[in-house]
């Protein structure tokens, strides 16, 4: 860093580092400037003029615009000058020229920078009273947002999201001079996965939320800060409530996770918390095969007696139980504790057959943070879609690609949301993957320039499952190779929400507390070996913890039937799901929001989730649930949260600093990242691509998941599933676009319509993985067309 230079800002002299902008040497040493459109995290334009301030030159003072002021040494700046006064009052009188002033009935009133900023800076009144323009208010320029043309006050913070950060700039300024707007294109609807981070940056209310339009005021709201955990990205975030019920989250912006952005998933996808269909009450099937609502001392009682009577007739292991990948890390933990030493089996999972490997997940080598992206020379992301499956880290590598100058490396099998900025994109035919990586690491010429690439370090590799029919071995070797180059970092990446807590506090086959390996022969099986075992009859109870392996593995039809096999199943739960319909007891636990606990992110960072709305009806803490449960299996376990939480700091490796009281505010806000770290996996990979057609199963955005299904602003946006072709090989089968072909899996069928999808290989057939259909994890398929 080169030397600070010596700035006066009204009188007081300042020391700044060269290149700051004078708005915010000004801000962090407590001056603050009126501003709209000026965004840290965007780059200045210098539209709304609403920060003036003068700035002595040669010929005297001269107004500037602090937003794109670059401090020099010596700069001498007045910010409350007569002069930058009469300025201010200017800009906004001319900047509610034609507001519509709809205060009372605008969801911005009592939060929003005009009218703070009017009442501080402004004239007071105005010598305009000619008619202000009129529009068609509300449009619907999306399903999630509503925009009033005529509050908007031409900021281009909207735009500059749109185009800049999240890189679909769908929506723009129409028209010029006086009639300028604010719309998307014709046609176009504001379909971006990012959309709600534009009503939040919005500094009036001219972009709202149509799941928050007139739901309440800012000042009848509750909030608290917690961490999102609709994937595993971790983003931060405020929760706000009106009367018991979450009605938004906001972004708030911190320099590990999100910069203060939130996929619309994120944002949007709490509606299921008041859902109707929410169980409210704990379920056990009566004499007559039927499921009835019970008391909890009654249901407790009777999936005591169902465990008991499998574990007395078959022994522990008959037992198995899959969950914790939606819970907090309180949660998982009372759960492996349940059964791993209280009812005494080794067959628990927390992924749903779709995860990598759990040693990657916890033993990559050079395990780097998603803030290694800003320095990186290099990236290379061998994975998921990460727009699709981890959309906050897809706008950091994005950033770092077209911003910081980064290299951008994509392998995947279909294109991806980052294609658009990769300097090298890699496709191959799923099964390939092995080939690819052997022409990578064998010189081969062709891959000259991405081998040089990868070459420049410092490389970050972010590495995972591109879909379902990769065999995981592929990400553990991808893993290994990209541990090797030069000053590299390695993100593991996987979605759910805390599989990655839920690993490390012990509910996976292979390690257990802490990322403490087992040796093969106290290894139990994973999802996929349950269900095989659950099929076969040598596991005959289930227990589960927010876990839908009928609806979520690859092999869904498989599963549903390996559950329907089951003797006993035991589910903790917010819905009535495909895998616990036919369950023998079915206990309602509290969601986000309204549990207390911990959650561990991709990079291991732990961070703090907090309680702000009660649950529903006779729903309970699932940390409460399990205790009793556990007591009445004859064993004790902490019988709350923070009880739990500080059994974890105690027992679990690589958790001593983890404590509530250190993750809630200071610098341990940011949550702490755990370095305990299992073995590297095996990085052995095979195979190639199949000889006929080839299955990618890729995960989107918007899945047909029990939670999104439950949200109404969610479930309008899940995708109808297509097959995507590449154009040869829909000439060859003789479809064309919209027409209908039979995909055939390993693990189920379906017809579905054609989708023409010249970024495929020829051999390729793309399917999405989670909207509800079953075909297995091999990438031999067969596609016919249907007559
Ligand atoms: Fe700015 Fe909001 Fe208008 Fe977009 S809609 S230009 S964010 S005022
Ligand atoms: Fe500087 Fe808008 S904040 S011109």
């Amino acid at each position: 860093m080169s030397e600070r230079i010596t700035i006066t800002v009204d009188g007081k002299a300042l020391e700044v580092d060269p290149g700051t902008l004078l708005i915010e040497a000004a801000e962090r040493n407590g001056t603050y400037i009126p501003r709209f459109c000026w965004h840290a995290r965007m780059k200045p334009v210098g539209m709304c003029r609403m920060c003036l301030v003068e700035v002595e030159g040669p010929r005297g003072p001269m107004l500037t615009t602090s937003c794109t002021a670059v401090c020099t040494e010596g700069m001498v700046v007045d910010t409350r000058s007569d002069t930058v006064k009469k300025a201010q009052e200017g800009v906004l009188e001319f900047l509610l020229i034609n507001h519509p002033l709809d205060c009372p009935v605008c969801d911005r009133g009592g939060e929003c920078p005009l009218q703070d900023q009017t009442l501080s800076h402004g004239p007071g009144e105005s010598r305009f009273v000619e008619e202000k323009r009129h529009f068609e208010k509300p449009i619907a320029i999306s399903d999630l947002v509503l925009l009033d043309r005529e509050r908007c006050i031409l900021c281009a913070r909207c735009t500059r999201f749109s185009d800049e950060i999240s890189g679909d700039p769908l929506i723009e300024f129409l028209d010029r001079g006086t009639y300028t707007q604010i719309n998307t294109f014709p046609d176009e609807p504001f379909a971006s996965y990012f959309s709600g981070n534009t009503v939040q940056l919005c500094p009036v209310g001219a972009l709202t939320a149509t799941p928050y339009r007139f739901r309440a005021r800012p000042w009848d709201l509750e909030a608290v800060e917690s961490t999102c955990t609709g994937c595993a990205v971790g983003c931060r975030v405020s929760v706000q409530a009106s009367h018991n019920e979450v009605l938004r989250l906001l972004g708030v912006d911190v320099e590990a996770t999100n910069h203060g952005w939130l996929c619309d998933r994120g944002r949007f996808g709490f509606e299921y918390l008041r859902s109707p269909g929410r169980l409210s009450a704990p379920l056990v099937r009566n004499d007559d095969g039927e499921l009835v609502e019970s008391g909890w001392a009654e249901a407790l009682d009777a999936a005591a007696a169902g465990l008991r009577r499998v574990i007395d007739g078959s022994g522990p292991e008959a037992v198995a139980g899959i969950g914790g990948a939606r819970s907090t890390n309180e949660e998982a933990h009372a759960f492996a504790t349940l059964l791993r030493d209280i009812i005494g089996t080794p067959h628990l999972d927390a992924a749903v057959g779709e995860a990598p490997d759990p040693l990657l997940l916890t033993g990559a080598a050079n395990r780097g943070v998603i803030g290694d992206l800003e320095t990186a020379r290099t990236i290379l992301v061998w994975g998921p879609d990460l727009k699709e499956d981890l959309p906050v880290l897809y706008l950091r590598v994005r950033r770092a690609a077209m911003e910081l100058g980064a290299t951008l490396i994509v392998a995947h099998p279909a294109p991806t949301g980052l294609d658009h900025c990769a300097d090298h994109v890699l496709r191959y035919r799923p099964g390939d993957g092995a080939g690819l990586l052997a022409r990578l690491t064998g010189g081969d010429d062709e891959l000259a320039p991405v081998t040089a690439a990868l070459g420049e370090g410092p490389v970050v590799a972010i590495v995972g499952r591109t879909g379902m029919t990769e065999d995981p071995g592929l990400a553990n070797a991808v893993a290994a190779f990209a541990a090797g180059l030069p000053d590299a970092r390695v993100l593991p990446a996987a979605h759910r929400g805390n599989l990655f807590g839920a690993i490390d506090m012990g509910m996976s086959p292979v390690t257990g507390p802490g990322r403490v390996a087992f040796d093969g022969a106290s290894r139990g099986r994973d999802t996929t070996g349950i269900l095989e075992a659950l099929d076969s009859g040598e596991i005959g109870a289930l227990v589960l913890l927010g876990a839908d392996p009928a609806a979520d593995h690859p092999s869904s039809a498989k599963a549903r039937a390996a559950i329907d096999k089951a003797s006993f199943v035991v589910s903790f739960d917010l819905f009535v799901t495909e895998s616990n319909r036919g369950a023998d007891v079915i206990f309602p636990v509290d969601a986000f929001a309204e549990v207390e606990g911990t959650v561990t992110n991709l990079e291991g960072r732990v961070q703090k989730v907090n309680r702000l709305v009660p649950g529903v009806g006779q729903s309970r803490p699932a940390v409460e649930a399990i205790a009793d449960l556990v007591s009445r299996l004859g064993g004790s376990i902490p019988a709350t949260a923070a009880a739990m939480a500080d059994r974890i700091r105690e027992t679990v490796p690589g958790y001593d600093e983890v404590s509530w009281a250190t993750l809630g505010w200071g610098p341990g806000r940011d949550g702490v990242v755990v370095s305990a770290s299992s073995p590297a996996p095996d990085a052995a990979v095979n195979g190639s691509a199949p000889d006929g057609m080839a299955l990618h199963l890729g995960r989107v955005l918007y899945g047909a998941g029990t939670m999104i299904a439950a949200g109404p602003s969610l479930a309008k946006l899940v995708p109808a599933p297509t097959a995507r072709l590449h154009p040869e090989d829909a000439e060859r089968l003789g479809v064309v676009e919209g027409a209908s072909v039979t995909v055939t899996g390993d693990g189920g069928e379906a017809e579905l319509p054609v989708r023409i999808d010249p970024g495929l290989l020829p051999g390729t057939v793309a399917v999405p993985a989670n909207l509800g259909l079953s075909f297995g994890t091999s990438p031999a398929v067969s596609v016919e067309a249907v007559s």
